[in-house]
């Protein structure tokens, strides 16, 4: 008996191994082929055991000699934004391959190679099978592919339009002053400490959507309507409460709790079958579960509703929100079978995935711009000079979208938003392939006509594209905190710090622009009706990247749906947070209010230089990815002070500089390695030699 076990065992190790062999053979033959540079890895980096644990792994890598483990960071989720450039500049080549046993990955960062990719879009589709955890409601316009993803696309681009946007621009104003009010205080003195901006901007721009994509108004929570408030008077937004008054009839849950319920517990909801979720002992699954019903049934009697109104004909004729414009497409196509009506469950997957898009990646927008705000504010006092003349002084109930928002879009606020998605955009590898059919696929690699291999799996490296010194007009690094932003990446150059001044345009060194021109570009055939816009990455007045070096929003068809939106959102907070109020970090950690106010400029700055530490080191390891880059491992506090009243000098770190001048390091971190750990401090004296 034992022997047949052994056998057994013996057996299935050689049929995997030999396996694992083959697949490894077949692919190195096509990498090879491909004329393509490509790089051998033990492992594929989808796979499941890997991606959940190879964590686990670390501890038992990092005893072994640096050159048996060089293939670990090519195989890491994030790589190429954690290494960003380096690891391109390292492989010597801004496209290679990964070849591995389980597939072949193609990583780029080369804007012609990017330009080509986005631009043909049915040879080089998206993986849709990676996106199906997203269909929990229905297929939508993220998940599909090809004809299908036509009709979605047709069906849900129509409410993105400039209509809808004075919509997004008022209710997203309307948001941000309840915001900065639950910050400031109603005196708006404003003298606290506030540690929630992450959870804040992701309610405000549930808020936005809710409010301009299906009509439904939230206001932000007051002490009343929150069940807990601490010490200092302040509101615990996480803390929602379910509240008998505001639940509708026929329902266990309110709206509002239970579209939060529903994304807070967003991987329960993607990674769990229905059927085990519903059974699942204990109070988290059971209330995920609800909340996905719940939504459901809100989402399905706002459609039933609305059509009922519409068909009445008592919706008001100039409502332009998703929702509308949703049903009335599907209301026109009267015939049951016309080809591009959505069905019922198409469309709460499209309301769905437009909040699940359109909510995290906007908050982060405004939550990373007031990180780096804060960090550099000398750029902060800029932003607010510009919003100075664009407003005048004028409340927002006076400001204008038509008149004032081609201001800020192509002034220090535009600038402030294209530099932060420079720098942190949310997707950090765009997903293509040449799977699902189509075969193997010529492009031209470092101008050299190349065949990508079937069954490619591709990711557009926005990070190092955003980052690649050969693309973008470079300076010198400026050093704050006395080091280099990033241990190995760009360290002879200003590519890996947050300047928005680069975006203006009258401001670079040379007075030169960088144009797409010169480019084998192929542009986009006409196709109506897609809502595909190629001219709005950012403001005709901002400086313009060369074609497929800038793409936070993806490019080509498949370009990001609710790009105006989001811009739309996001200069509209800013706008809001900065004319009245600066932002600073919070030094509670360091010292009191008290002490800090008996303190002369050169004391505030070694205070305010450890705080910024905590900041830059989160900005560098304490980054990750569940829907989208977000700070994970820690929060960044603020105080928002009234303009003028700030604690901290504008130069406060050419003060700490200045007066450390001994501890500045130009050199990185030789060696670094994203997964064996940071050294505890990165530049200052010494670091430099402690390569791994
Ligand atoms: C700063 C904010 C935003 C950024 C950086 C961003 C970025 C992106 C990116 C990179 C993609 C391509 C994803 C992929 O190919 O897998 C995308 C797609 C999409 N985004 Fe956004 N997004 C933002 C805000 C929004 C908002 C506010 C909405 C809606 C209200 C939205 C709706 C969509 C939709 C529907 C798609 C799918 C389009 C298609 O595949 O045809 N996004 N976005
Ligand atoms: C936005 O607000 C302005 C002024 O408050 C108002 O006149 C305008 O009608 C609003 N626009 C929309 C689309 O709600
Ligand atoms: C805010 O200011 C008031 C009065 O100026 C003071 O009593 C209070 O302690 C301050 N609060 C904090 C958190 O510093
Ligand atoms: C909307 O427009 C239609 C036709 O253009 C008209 O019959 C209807 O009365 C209008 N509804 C409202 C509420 O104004
Ligand atoms: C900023 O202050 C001005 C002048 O007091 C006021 O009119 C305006 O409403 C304030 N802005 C915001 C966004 O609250
Ligand atoms: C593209 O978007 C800009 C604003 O971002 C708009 O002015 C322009 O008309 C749009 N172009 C097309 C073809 O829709």
């Amino acid at each position: 008996m034992a022997s047949i076990i052994l056998l057994t065992i013996a057996i299935s190790i050689i049929y995997l191994l030999t396996n694992h062999v083959r697949g490894l053979r077949q692919n190195v033959l096509a990498a090879k082929k491909s004329g393509i540079h490509y790089i051998v890895v033990p492992v594929f980096f989808m796979e499941r055991w890997w991606l959940v644990g190879h964590r686990l792994l670390f501890p038992l890598l990092k005893k072994l000699p640096p050159s048996w483990t060089r293939w670990v960071d090519f195989t890491l989720p994030e790589f190429t934004y954690d290494y960003s450039h380096e690891v391109f500049k390292r492989v010597r080549h801004d496209t290679f391959l990964t070849v591995s046993p389980g597939g072949i990955c193609m990583y780029t960062c080369e804007p012609a190679a990017i330009a080509q990719i986005t631009t043909r879009r049915n040879d080089f589709p998206k993986p849709t099978h990676i996106y199906t955890s997203v269909d929990i409601y229905g297929k939508n316009v993220v998940s599909t592919e090809r004809d299908i993803w036509r009709k979605h696309r047709k069906a849900t681009s129509p409410p993105f339009t400039e209509k809808n946007n004075h919509l997004v621009w008022n209710e997203s104003i309307r948001q941000a002053q309840a915001m900065l009010t639950s910050w400031v205080g109603d005196d708006g003195k404003g003298n606290r400490t506030v540690d929630r901006l992450m959870d804040d901007t992701m309610r405000l721009s549930l808020n936005v959507i809710s409010a301009a994509g299906f009509g439904r108004k939230m206001d932000w929570p007051t002490p009343e309507t929150e069940s807990r408030e601490d010490e200092s008077g302040y509101v615990d937004p996480s803390k929602i409460k379910n509240e008998d008054r505001d639940i509708d009839p026929g329902h266990k849950m309110s709206y509002t709790y239970a579209i939060h319920c529903l994304l807070d517990n967003i991987l329960l909801q993607f990674l769990m079958p229905r059927w085990l979720l519903s059974r699942l002992p204990g109070v988290t699954p059971k209330k995920a579960n609800e909340a996905y019903h719940e939504w459901g049934n809100y989402m399905r009697e706002l459609v039933m509703n609305k059509k009922a109104d519409l068909e009445a004909g008592k919706a008001p004729n100039d409502t332009n929100d998703i929702l509308t414009l949703l049903v009335k497409q599907q209301l026109v196509n009267t015939d049951a079978k016309a080809k591009g009506q959505l069905t019922e469950s198409e469309i709460l997957g499209n309301m769905f995935v437009l909040i699940l898009a359109g909510h995290e990646t906007a908050a982060n927008s405004i939550h990373f711009s007031a990180v780096y705000l804060a960090l550099f504010p000398d750029s902060q006092r800029r932003l607010q000079k510009d919003l100075d003349q664009i407003f005048a002084g004028k409340p927002p109930s006076e400001w204008d979208y038509d008149r004032d928002l081609p201001q800020l879009f192509g002034g220090m606020a535009g600038a402030v938003l294209a530099e932060e998605l420079r720098l942190v955009p949310p997707v950090t590898g765009i997903p293509k392939s040449t799977m699902e059919g189509v075969g193997p696929q010529k492009l031209a690699v470092e101008d050299k006509e190349c065949l990508v291999p079937a069954n490619t799996y591709i990711s557009l490296c926005t990070g190092a594209a955003h980052r690649h010194p050969g693309y973008w007009p470079t300076s010198k690094p400026r050093l704050a905190g006395g080091h280099t932003a990033h241990p190995v990446a760009n360290i002879d150059n200003d590519l890996e710090e947050f300047r928005p001044e680069r975006w203006l345009i009258s401001d670079t060194a040379d007075g030169t622009t960088v144009t797409a021109d010169g480019l084998p570009v192929e542009t986009l055939a006409k196709e109506d009706g897609l809502g595909v816009n190629e001219s709005s990455d950012t403001s005709d007045r901002l400086f313009k990247p060369i074609k497929g070096a800038y793409l936070p929003f993806s490019d080509g068809y498949r370009a990001c749906l609710g790009r105006r939106f989001a811009q739309v959102e996001v200069l509209a907070v800013l706008a809001v947070l900065f004319q009245n109020y600066s932002v600073e970090l919070a030094v509670d950690k360091y010292a009191t209010d008290a002490e800090l106010e008996k303190m002369n400029d050169d004391e505030k700055a070694e205070i305010w230089h450890k705080a910024a530490e905590d900041v830059r080191e989160l900005l560098l390891n304490g980054l990750g990815v569940i829907i989208t880059l977000q700070i994970r491992k820690g929060t960044v506090p603020f105080r928002f002070v009234p303009k003028g009243q700030e604690k901290f000098p504008d130069n406060v770190d050419e003060i700490w500089k200045r007066n450390h001048s001994d501890q500045i390091s130009e050199t990185g971190v030789p060696g670094w390695r994203s997964w064996a750990g940071t050294p505890k401090k990165r530049g200052g004296s010494g670091v430099s030699d402690q390569g791994i």
